[in-house]
């Protein structure tokens, strides 16, 4: 794994080099369109765009370094790479855009972190011309390497690898300082708009696991964000407009006539649109009926609002249930609210001369994708496309979003490049400075490693499957004999924070683009890289402090004046670890993959683990079970353990307990 910015220069050349071979292919055929544009071409394009932000963006982040004395951790590796930058440019100055490697190191006997820039420069020196050795040139750049407080030695090893070993006295400040002020975020230089759209059920349908997965992804990325000091929309894009509601309106004329007096007990609205589904595919007047229904909630009839504000109502508060159980708040802005909007950009794109009619229906082609958006069909209604680019348009001129995120599962991702090209297209953003992006997540499936299905074979409602957590996490305490040792409502707290923290765990901790298996017995396991694992963890290190007799007040009095040691290997390797967090975070802030969160608290915990098995914390009497000594400095990792777990499971939504 190298170096994130220089993976994304070598990529983005490539990709350009690919981009205008293709190109220029395209360009030499006349009619592009009927020659079918490479697939190939639009995705690589897509990608690209991607890759030229981020390199922006990884450009700035490597400037915007916390002021000296800032209370904001500091991002080592990133630290790290500026010192070697700079050891780099003025060691190879005539290579423009030289590749940065640094690392952690994976052996501690080569040093804590590496710099495996020199074989790559290497090969370009030799590629000019050059004959030096990557040793030469590792050397090269020791010599450059400027003035930096992090640094003890270094080595040269192999055939040109850099071995940074850094300074325990600096990482000991930096965990002193960790326990003063707490985990704080690097400072934004300016305060950037998020919008994340997630988890966007539809309206009479169930809410199914793929929305589930939405929800939990999609909530941790805001919570990333919001923790990073930007403004975050969390946006529910529901599926509350198009052409069911022509049918599901008609039939709640019939069942409920009185409707706009008392309100109609919808008890399962599930139900409620099966029926109507029958009658609208059986009954030739009442489909009639139903596309009548649709044009006049388009042209808002107060009583055909009030049915649909109704329908619209008790898919709601069904909805409302499963995010209160996971705790996500989000703003409803559904299809709806950009009724008026979609008339304009159809306009707009009737303006720009783009619309294509193609058997009655209004489409437009964008550049390197061979399918069209539909945008008005033959019947005049808008589509999910004509929404999707109202919505960004909105987003974009009237939000002014700086980063515009999509967290749908990956089958929908086709749309989303052909939307985001086409406000390319018409010059709605500029991938440079604004970041949209779809955020892909594969599938659920059973333990059959089939689609998710309960056992008779119908879809999961989340709201049984949420309970059925809940049940199994309280199994669960009680053959660990929990409910004899907690208090009820420390025992509630548990049930609840294990059920939910495992469920949610499961899916951020897997690589969203894979299918995930849902397997309650394997998320509630308390061994490996689980939510229940992580949970014991951290209140075991918590009862560590209770068991010394430490409150808050006096850890941050011994913080101020215990200078933390690393002399053993264990708690340097446990200081390190700690201090990785900012790393983790922003290389998440560049992929959106939050399993690289999950992995780093795993790692956080076990590696605790090894501390607290080979350094005495709290050292007792053997006869007596009397404390006798406290050594402070460790208590002290400890604390800052938690510290950084406790924040981390806040980004996961994760709720930790005390007692478990
Ligand atoms: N309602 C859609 C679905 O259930 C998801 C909407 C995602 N967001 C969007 N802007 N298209 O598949």
């Amino acid at each position: 794994m190298g170096d994130p910015l220089a993976d994304c220069s070598a990529r983005l050349q490539e990709q350009e080099r690919q981009i205008r071979t293709l190109s220029a292919e395209i360009e030499s055929l006349k009619n592009p369109r009927a020659l079918e544009p490479s697939p190939q071409l639009a995705s690589l394009k897509e990608e690209n765009a991607k890759l030229k932000y981020r390199l922006n963006t990884l450009k700035r982040s490597l400037q915007a370094d916390p002021a000296p004395g800032s209370r904001a951790m500091l991002n080592i590796n990133q630290r790290l790479q500026q010192v070697f930058e700079d050891a780099i440019r003025a060691a190879c100055p005539q290579v423009a855009d030289p590749p940065l490697a640094v690392t952690p190191g994976r052996d501690p006997k080569f040093g804590d972190y590496q710099c495996n820039s020199a074989m790559a420069l290497g090969q370009m020196l030799k590629a000019r011309g050059e004959k030096v050795t990557p040793r030469e040139i590792a050397q090269k750049i020791l010599e450059n390497l400027p003035e930096n407080e992090l640094i003890e030695k270094t080595e040269i090893a192999g055939p040109g690898f850099i071995n940074i070993h850094i300074r325990k006295p600096f990482v000991s400040k930096l965990l002193t300082n960790l326990l003063l002020n707490g985990v704080q975020p690097p400072p934004l230089p300016v305060r950037k708009k998020v919008i994340v759209d997630f988890s966007s059920p539809n309206i009479a349908k169930e809410m199914h696991v793929g929305h589930l997965r939405s929800t939990i992804i999609g909530d941790s990325m805001c919570r990333l964000f919001e923790f990073l000091g930007y403004e975050v929309v969390r946006l529910n894009h529901v599926g509350d407009w198009g052409t069911q509601f022509g049918m599901l309106i008609a039939h709640l004329q019939d069942k409920f006539p009185d409707y706009v007096t008392s309100s109609p007990p919808i008890g399962d609205l599930q139900a409620f649109y099966k029926e109507s589904k029958k009658r609208f595919d059986e009954e030739e007047d009442f489909k009639k009926r139903a596309y009548r229904c649709v044009v006049r909630l388009q042209s808002k009839e107060p009583e055909i609002i009030k049915a649909w504000t109704l329908i619209c109502d008790v898919s709601r508060a069904e909805f409302q249930r499963v995010y209160d159980c996971l705790q996500v708040k989000l703003i409803e802005r559904g299809e709806s609210f950009y009724q008026e909007m979609m008339k304009a950009v159809v306009e707009e794109l009737k303006q720009k001369g783009v619309l294509e009619l193609d058997e009655g229906r209004h489409i437009v082609f964008v550049p390197g994708q061979s399918i069209p958006l539909t945008v008005v069909k033959s019947d005049g209604g808008f589509t999910y496309d004509t929404s999707d680019l109202a919505a960004i348009h909105q987003r974009i001129f009237q939000e002014r979003a700086d980063i515009i995120i999509y967290v749908t599962d990956s089958g929908q991702s086709t749309h989303f490049q052909l939307v985001f090209a086409a406000a390319r297209m018409l010059g709605w953003y500029d991938p440079l400075t604004t970041r949209v992006e779809h955020a892909g997540f594969g599938v659920v499936l059973g333990e059959d490693k089939k689609k998710f299905k309960t056992r008779s074979g119908d879809t999961v409602r989340l709201m049984d499957l949420l309970d059925e957590g809940l049940k199994r996490s309280m199994d669960k305490l009680k053959d660990k004999e929990r409910d004899k040792v907690l208090t009820p409502e420390e025992l509630t707290q548990a049930q609840r924070s294990v059920a939910y923290g495992c469920i949610k765990y499961a899916d951020l901790s897997h690589n969203r683009i894979n299918d995930y298996v849902f397997s309650f017995d394997k998320m509630l396991d308390d061994r490996g890289n689980t939510a229940a694992y992580l949970l014991y963890a951290l209140t075991r290190i918590r009862s560590i402090s209770r068991l010394a007799s430490l409150d808050g007040g006096a850890l941050a009095a011994a913080a101020a004046s215990t200078p933390i040691l690393l002399d053993h290997d264990k708690e340097w390797k446990l200081g390190k670890c700690i201090l990785r967090f900012p790393e983790v975070l922003n290389k998440i802030l560049e992929d959106l993959f939050l399993h690289g969160l999950c992995d780093y608290l795993y790692e956080l915990a076990t590696t605790f683990t090894e501390f607290y098995d080979s350094c005495y914390c709290v050292e007792k009497d053997r006869q007596t079970g009397e404390v006798v000594k406290v050594n402070m400095w460790r208590m002290l990792l400890c604390e800052a353990t938690a510290t950084v777990m406790a924040k981390g499971f806040d980004i996961l939504g994760i709720t930790p307990v005390s007692r478990m």
